[in-house]
């Protein structure tokens, strides 16, 4: 196993790729009214970034959400400390580090559907250019698309390793050892 060099995305893309996205969701939405829920742990380096280069918010709540083991999604999705405020008629940006199958994101939307929301924006640092079976949410905001590969760094981990690394990189696996 094994970090890709160079990195697939530098921290200086990825700083300019924030504040681009911070300036289209002030264009397209009213943040003051606007609550915010972070998908724990992936999106945390991602969703504090981009929230300080917002004006203030109304709320920030997260939620923890898990559905990998090593580099595969297990398919099922499971969430923790679901402490999540009232969002019945409010409008609502979810912040997510990565889409790939959508399971995860899904469940949290269906999840947060249930209380009526106004709106749900969901907002994802990177998408993973693929066919996703039975999703049926889309994001609104993404900051790169990529090619199906594991991805490490910025918040994303390898069985929690990596996710304090600034930059993005692909994750080689050695088939032969894993
Ligand atoms: P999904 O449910 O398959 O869309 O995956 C969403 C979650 O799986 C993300 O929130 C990540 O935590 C994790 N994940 C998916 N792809 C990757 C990856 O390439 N690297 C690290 N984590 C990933
Ligand atoms: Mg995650």
């Amino acid at each position: 196993m094994q970090l890709i060099l160079p990195p697939l995305i530098r921290r200086e893309q990825i700083r300019h790729k924030v504040s681009e996205l911070a300036e289209k969701i002030c264009k397209d939405i009213d943040v003051e009214n606007l609550c915010v829920i972070v998908i724990l742990k992936g999106a945390v380096f991602f969703a504090t970034d981009l929230l300080r280069e917002l004006p203030p918010v109304a709320s920030i709540d997260f939620i923890r959400a898990e559905s990998y083991q090593g580099c595969n999604s297990s398919g099922k999705v499971k969430m923790f400390d679901n402490h999540i405020p009232d969002v019945k008629g409010k409008k609502v940006l979810l912040i997510e580090d990565i889409f790939d199958t959508g399971l995860t994101t899904q469940k949290v939307v269906d999840y947060l559907r249930e209380q009526s929301p106004k709106d749900i924006y969901l907002c994802v640092l990177l998408e993973k250019k693929k066919y996703r079976k039975g999703i049926t949410i889309s994001s609104d905001y993404v900051g790169f698309y990529i090619e199906d590969n594991f991805v490490v760094g910025y918040g994303m981990d390898y069985d929690g390793k990596f996710r304090n690394l600034p930059d993005i990189h692909i994750l080689a696996l050695d088939k032969s050892i894993d």
